[in-house]
């Protein structure tokens, strides 16, 4: 099992390019099933959760090839399409598969897809997904721990979720595509990766509008094709995230490429709070910190608000700051694990139900820790890079299913990283 070393106490000095968003080309690459023409997408992150979704779409007759002469470009051809059925094997390793649920049943009329089992970070129901597609006409049973899915044709209807949910809105946004009529999504997801979705899906020839915001109509066609040229995937607004916290708790100065501050508001605000100086363009950032960063509370929400998924990043940051600071997770009901292992770097963390109050120390101390989910991952291997000495981060496969090359990004500005063995 690879593991990652780190010795703390370096500045971040450089410049690093951030990859294709892991959220836009999952549900992207699901988008393929809609129709019999091959789909080429291009800026496709190398991550463990792409090489899996590769993985369900064969196991479903689809070709997924990525280019050898492009190795950002991946193309999917489904066209021909044996088996609607997405197994447990591979469904337990990626929540995201359920995103193959709602192209099958729009395309074929029927889909089997194995119930998502929970993750670390909570039990992710997917209901919402089932009462839409359910709303659209579908006939849906859960059995044997798999979803049962038949449809003649949907039927576009108005759903309002009860929650707001990411790959809900993206599976019903794909299934109203091909339905008869016209689906308004109440309550929708607003993600940079929903519009970046409905802007593939609007190239294939869907007839999609308010993508963005929270109300999304949808006028279903008949049939839909491949689009004219690639589609590019929008960046990586959590990897951005991720290294600009980076570089705010280690200090340095550090130029972001192919990165899109506008998908990253709340969390640009907070680090400028936390001391951080930022200025960005079209399609860069500037990140530039030196001593101690301040401490900056602040509550998870959905987008355009502080996104849960830089909660644990941001915590790490916190842990190095001057002052103290609350943590509110409100999306999901475990999203702490990463408190536990920052505490044994040194880190003074008082968890409260959904609040952690952080309270900055001067410097954290090294040690082995064990990354428990993606994001906590990341929250670990930002603290190793402020730790005085040396800081093992175990299970690091949590950390590769959504980052790409994080500890040669990491290298290539200064840190002092290495996988072992
Ligand atoms: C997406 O997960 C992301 N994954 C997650 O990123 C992200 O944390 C999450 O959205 C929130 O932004 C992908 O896009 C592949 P939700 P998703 O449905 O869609 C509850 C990462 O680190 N809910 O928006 O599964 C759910 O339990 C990952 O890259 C239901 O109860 O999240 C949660 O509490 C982690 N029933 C809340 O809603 C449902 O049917 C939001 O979940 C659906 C969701």
């Amino acid at each position: 099992m690879d593991k990652l070393l780190i010795r703390g106490g370096r500045s971040l000095q450089g410049e690093v390019t951030i990859s294709g968003a892991k959220n836009a080309a999952l549900p992207e690459l699901c988008a393929a099933l809609l129709t019999a023409e091959p789909v080429v997408l291009s800026n496709v992150p190398r991550l463990q959760d792409v090489a899996t979704t590769l993985k369900v779409l064969r196991s479903l007759g689809a070709q997924a090839e990525r280019s050898e002469s492009q190795p950002d470009t991946v193309t999917i051809d489904a066209g021909n399409i044996t088996s609607r059925e997405a197994t447990y094997d591979l469904v337990k390793t990626m929540r995201a598969s359920i995103l193959v649920l709602g192209p099958l049943l729009a395309r074929f009329g029927e889909a089997k897809v194995s119930l998502p089992g929970g993750c670390a970070i909570g039990s992710r129901p997917v209901d919402q997904h089932i009462k839409g597609l359910q709303a659209m006409g579908a006939d849906i049973s859960v059995e044997h721990g798999y979803i049962l899915a038949r449809a003649q044709r949907l039927k576009g209807a108005r759903i309002t979720t009860d929650m707001v949910t990411v790959t809900g809105t993206e599976n019903l946004m794909m299934a109203a595509a091909l339905a008869e009529g016209e689906t308004v999504l109440e309550n929708a997801a607003q993600e940079p990766e929903i519009p970046d979705l409905a802007e593939l899906l609007i190239k294939m020839g869907a007839r999609i509008e308010g993508h963005g915001t929270s109300k999304v109509r949808i006028q279903g066609v008949e049939r839909l094709h491949a689009p004219a040229v690639p589609h590019e995937i929008i960046p990586d607004r959590i990897e951005t995230g991720t290294f600009l916290c980076a570089v705010a708790a280690a200090g340095g100065d550090v130029t972001l490429r192919r990165a899109d501050a506008r998908h990253l508001d709340a969390v640009i605000d907070k680090l400028r709070e936390a001391g951080a100086s930022i200025e960005s363009g079209d399609d860069w950032i500037r990140v530039r910190s030196q001593g101690r960063p301040k401490a900056v509370g602040f509550r998870t929400s959905e987008y355009p608000a502080f996104p849960t998924d830089m909660q644990a990043q941001f915590m790490a940051l916190d842990c190095v700051a001057e002052g103290s600071a609350r943590i509110t997770e409100t999306i999901f009901e475990n999203r702490f694990m990463h408190v536990n292992e920052l505490v044994r770097l040194g880190a003074k963390i008082e968890v409260d139900g959904h609040t952690a109050v952080v309270t900055g120390v001067p410097r954290l101390s090294g040690a082995t820790v064990m990354a428990t989910d993606l994001r906590a991952s990341a929250s670990l291997v930002i603290a190793g890079l402020v730790a005085d000495g040396e800081t093992l981060v175990d299970r690091i496969y949590h950390l590769d299913r959504g980052y790409d090359q994080m500890e040669a990004k990491l290298r290539g500005i200064g840190a002092d990283i290495e996988r072992v063995k």
